[in-house]
């Protein structure tokens, strides 16, 4: 497997080097190709990303990617988003399970849900129109788009509690009754049972009763935001980690951003993107490798070996280190 590793800015550059110590401690001979790509970048060559850099991208199989500044610069086009578009990436599945020993905001620990968020289209379409005293976005929402995301969601739930949780506007927005009929269409072609979720109600409930869930299917900007709270529920942003997959290639990145607050003082916590790098191996078929992040990453918890956003005073590599020994 060849893996473009892609760092990015801020604490990207410290959990990245993190994750890939635990991924060489299983000598899985996976070739990995860095590429400096990001915002920093940007500020020194005017691109954040070069054709030539996608261009090795597309060669590779996937990608492990840390965070990249996104400035609000109407100049600047974000880099995920980019690659998101052109690899076909249309799948983001969030996992929120409650790991070890962590500190949660809700009495419940017996969570265990998967945000399946559209990625390519919706209110990301990239169909914008800036003028002196109005701006247009378009929430652009098409069969296929929606078909192959619910179909997604339908095939995850095959494999779990066979139960979709669609979430939308419907009530306001012709786009979301589109594309949950399109979602009820697909569940019911697959013999999965569905209930339907109103995306402020669903925040809302979310919150209070996190094991009412299983897999959620929802659209970009929804999915987006709704991901936030749950990585708000699952004890925090620095624990969260998802997929971006399509049918030909996929790329890894922990939900957070690259922190610029804490950049630089070795103390991000390394476990969203260690866990990135678990789903990375799912995706490979390395199963039981996968398998092994988890419990170490469960164990090392336990011992309170924990950066200082889960309360204790270890560095992004402490973490990590303890992590890879385990494996
Ligand atoms: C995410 C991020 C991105 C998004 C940004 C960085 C473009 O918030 O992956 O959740 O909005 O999708
Ligand atoms: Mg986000």
């Amino acid at each position: 497997m060849k893996l473009a590793v892609i760092p990015g800015d801020g604490i990207g550059r410290e959990v990245i080097p993190a994750a890939l110590s635990v991924l060489d401690a299983f000598g899985l001979g996976i070739e990995k190709i860095p590429l400096d790509i990001g915002y920093g970048k940007w500020e020194r060559t005017g691109s954040a990303i070069t054709n030539e850099d996608m261009d090795i991208i597309s060669e590779c199989d996937c990608v492990l990617f840390g965070a990249i500044t996104t400035p609000p610069d109407p100049n600047y086009k974000s880099v995920l988003m980019r690659l998101r578009k052109e690899l076909d990436l249309y799948a983001n599945i969030r996992p929120f399970v409650p790991l070890k020993s962590i500190r949660l905001p809700c009495d419940t620990k017996e969570f265990d849900f998967v945000i399946v968020r559209e990625n390519t289209e919706g209110m990301y379409s990239g169909v914008e129109e800036l003028h002196e005293d109005v701006a247009y976005t378009t929430r652009v929402i098409t069969r296929a788009g929606s078909e192959r995301i619910a179909e997604r969601a339908c095939i995850l739930a095959k494999s779990r509690k066979k139960h979709i949780t669609i979430v939308h506007k419907a009530n306001v927005l012709k786009s979301c009754s589109f594309f949950r009929d399109v979602c009820i269409g697909s569940a019911q072609r697959n013999g999965i049972s569905h209930r339907e979720m109103l995306m402020d109600a669903m925040a809302y409930d979310l919150i209070l009763h996190p094991e009412r869930y299983d897999v959620i299917v929802t659209t970009n900007l929804f999915g987006d935001i709704l991901s936030d709270v749950a990585a708000a529920i699952a004890g925090g942003l620095g624990l969260c980690p998802s997929a971006n997959i399509g049918e030909r290639y996929a790329l890894f990145e922990p939900i957070h951003g690259s922190a610029p607050d804490i950049a630089g003082k070795g103390i991000a916590n390394p476990i969203a993107a260690i866990l990135s790098v678990k789903m990375m191996l799912e995706w490979g078929g390395w199963v039981e490798e996968a398998n092994s992040i988890t419990k170490a990453v469960n164990s090392v918890l336990c011992d309170r070996i924990t950066t200082p956003d889960l309360g204790g005073s270890y560095s992004t590599t402490d973490v990590s280190a303890a992590i890879a020994k385990l494996i």
